[in-house]
């Protein structure tokens, strides 16, 4: 009996239940029995930031040890007294450089350095904000140690802060690293949607020295649905994933692993808010489409993705392949946040061997993006613009080594849109600068720009788009078109170098759709664009996944009323999606009448109409589950609220209407608008509307389209 109560009171000093125990908490007015030498720790504790530093965070109760007396340059030595190791973990606060032995918290036993520590800077940038780290002092137990911290550093983060060091059976933070044999396509992560409880993890591959890619994941024990790596670019590549996270979140880590399939993999696209016939992305939000461009058959979408929650983050191109515009296969993402920080928008080319500077063998798929610094993990760096080349069709890409290609400029300078401009026999870029200001660059081989004009599109911003279009299908009568994030445009002349605005800004694009832009290389000379829907609202709450992007749609310029104008008209490929058509003729309907769509169900449709536009009634046109308006009203010529130039042809409006689980849009006359919708159960889908008067129809026909997930 006596012997086996032995282990039991061992315990007790490494128990769960036992109380931290304060090693130092920097409240007082001096040191106490610490011993200070240098000037950099000044006297005592100090309540904050001190002279000319930046705002001090992060720290427990009043005070801190603060090594910026005397700025950078000041140096010093903090030296704790002895303690007993007493518990599993040693937990603390620390920020400032990160310059092992120069800027550093050390553990000492038997006057070795067993364990050490620094901030997370070495280079101008970064925050004051001290973060929490734990040391598993387990194997020290019992055993009579002490704290040395060193500012033996000069210049920039020449400094080190510390607070609240606690001996602690918990940990604050776990360190972690797993190495993974990517066997499989995904590694998969638990999350919350609770967007603030992102951890930061590093994946590097095959002990490459820079990382692969960054990512901030909200890992959580109880997840609320489950995430991926897409690593089907990398397999059976070594992966190793470090990171730090709270001690409490040990659980989900080890739920993270390699796997064939995702948990919920089983019902993608039936998920209730899921859009049918419109690209979503499987995980994960999605803006902006990025380097659209077609090749060898294929249609290629990019876009503005964070793979890792339902909201704006982790910038990262998703890359999805099409043969039809509707049938998507998504890939691996084509680029990720690295050191060279987050991937906004850009475009994709096809380069003919020869034609770049880029270290490539034949032709090959290049993509020229915003890589957005300020979003880097490594201080310092700005917004600039680079490339990233495929020599396999894309299904891997390579980021050149000489980036950036055109070095930062102004602002937020983004979104280079290039394109080849034959008669001139180089690349072109237009790029956002500021406010309405955009810039044109060109270059032989995609690697050396210049810049050879600017010009504006006055009331909109980002997203540049520039292209040549034949007025009425004439080769010999063309504008160029200069487009901007919000669809609207100006049309004038390119002659290679410089864009010459004739006329706007114009505008045929509204509502939801917004950092559209055409495909390069399109065959046919067709000008197909794509545009994001984003949402004003909370979005697709509760969902795996957010927002969707607009309907595919053909670009041609015609010759209208006033002028020369942009004309929207739905791809033909949608017409593939058809399942079945009723179709009237030639009727007039006045309100009061039986509704001809009374009995219509479904969830995804096509309305196709010919409408006289002038009527007696003071609207006419369809409603969509009852709250949204697909309406002409002839008083103010608007259609579903649109001031748009759906001016009347021969009299007619030629309507096609397109609903999709959250989404309907509406071409009238070659003007496209947009929105979200909810389909609010015991709603009608769709009714006619000639409120106060009658409208001729010529033609009426309700198509049911086709899920494009489901076949
Ligand atoms: C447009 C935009 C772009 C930028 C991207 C970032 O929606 O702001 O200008 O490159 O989104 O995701």
């Amino acid at each position: 009996m006596r012997f086996s109560l032995l282990p039991l009171l061992c315990i007790p000093a490494l128990s769960s239940a036992a109380p931290d125990v304060i090693v130092a908490d920097f409240e007082g007015n001096d040191f106490g029995a610490w011993k200070v030498s240098g000037e950099a720790f000044g006297k005592g504790p100090v309540a904050g930031s001190l002279p000319d530093q930046m705002p001090v965070s992060g720290f427990v109760g009043q005070r801190l040890l603060n090594g910026y007396h005397g700025g950078d340059d000041s140096k010093g030595k903090a030296e704790s007294p002895a303690f007993t190791v007493e518990r599993k973990y040693l937990n603390f606060l620390i920020g400032g450089g990160r310059f092992p032995e120069e800027t550093c918290m050390d553990l000492l036993s038997d006057g070795k350095v067993v364990r050490t520590a620094t901030g997370r800077y070495d280079r101008p940038g970064g925050t004051e904000q001290l973060e929490w780290k734990s040391w598993d002092v387990a194997e020290l137990a019992g055993k009579t140690v002490s704290l040395r911290i060193t500012d033996n550093r000069t210049g920039t983060w020449g400094h080190i802060n510390v607070d609240q060091i606690v001996q602690s059976d918990a940990p604050k933070t776990l360190e972690l690293k797993k190495e993974f044999v990517i066997g499989d396509r995904y590694l998969i992560w638990p999350v919350t949607r609770d967007t603030t409880q992102k951890r930061r993890f590093f994946f590097t591959l095959d002990g490459d020295k820079e990382p692969l890619l960054y990512a901030d994941i909200c890992l959580s024990n109880n997840p609320d649905f489950w995430v991926f790596t897409d690593l089907a670019d990398h397999q059976g590549r070594k992966l190793t994933v470090t990171g730090t996270i709270p001690g409490g979140l040990g659980d989900a880590w080890e739920k993270v692993k390699i796997s064939a399939s995702y948990p919920g993999e089983e019902s993608i696209y039936q998920e209730a808010l899921r859009p049918q016939y419109h690209f979503s992305s499987r995980r994960g939000w999605l803006n902006d489409p990025n380097g659209l461009v077609w090749k060898d058959g294929s249609w290629h979408l990019f876009y503005q993705h964070n793979p890792y929650n339902h909201n704006w983050d982790n910038m990262t191109w998703g890359h999805a392949v099409s043969s039809d515009l509707f049938h998507w296969k998504e890939m691996a993402p084509g680029l990720q946040p690295d050191a060279e920080g987050y991937m906004y928008s850009g475009s994709a080319v096809v380069a003919p061997k020869g034609s770049t500077g880029l270290p490539v063998k034949g032709d090959a798929l290049a993509l020229i993006y915003t890589a957005n610094g300020n979003h880097s993990y490594e201080p310092g760096r700005t917004v600039v613009q680079s490339v990233a080349y495929s020599e396999d069709n894309g299904k891997t890409f390579t980021k050149f080594k000489g980036n950036p290609v055109v070095p930062h400029v102004v602002a937020e300078n983004r979104d280079p849109k290039v394109f080849w401009h034959a008669p001139s026999k180089h690349w072109v870029m237009p790029l956002f600068y500021d406010g309405s200001d955009y810039g044109i660059y060109t270059s032989p081989d995609m690697v050396k720009w210049e810049k050879t004009c600017d010009y504006k599109i006055p009331t909109d911003g980002e997203c540049p788009d520039l292209y040549e279009l034949p007025v009425d299908g004439d080769a010999k009568n063309t504008r160029w078109v200069a487009w901007g994030a919000q669809g609207k445009y100006m049309l004038g002349s390119f002659d290679g170098k410089v864009f010459k605005a004739e006329s706007g800004p114009h505008h045929h694009y509204f509502g939801a759709a917004y950092a559209g832009q055409t495909y390069g290389n399109a065959p046919g000379g067709r000008r197909v664009h794509i545009g994001w829907m984003r949402d004003g609202g909370a979005g697709l709450q509760g969902m795996p996944f957010n927002l969707q992007m607009s309907l595919p749609m053909d670009f041609t310029l015609r010759r209208q009323g006033d002028g020369i104008r942009l004309w929207a008209e739905p791809v033909k490929e949608a017409e593939a999606l058809r399942a079945s058509t009723k179709e009237w003729k030639d009727f007039t309907y006045e309100s009061g009448q039986t509704d001809p769509l009374a009995d219509f169900k479904g969830g995804q449709f096509e309305v196709e109409a010919v409408m006289d536009a002038n009527t007696s009634a003071a609207e006419v046109g369809f409603r969509i589950f009852d709250d949204h308006a697909a309406i002409w009203k002839p008083g103010d010529r608007t259609f579903s609220g649109a001031e748009g130039q759906q001016a009347p042809v021969d009299g007619k409006l030629k309507v096609r209407i397109f609903v999709d689980t959250v989404t309907m849009e509406a071409f009238v006359n070659g003007t496209y608008v947009s929105k979200y919708i909810r389909q609010t159960p015991g709603t009608k889908p769709l009714r006619l509307v000639a409120n106060g008067g009658a409208v001729k129809f010529d033609s009426l026909k309700v198509h049911t389209l086709k899920s494009a997930w489901k076949e």
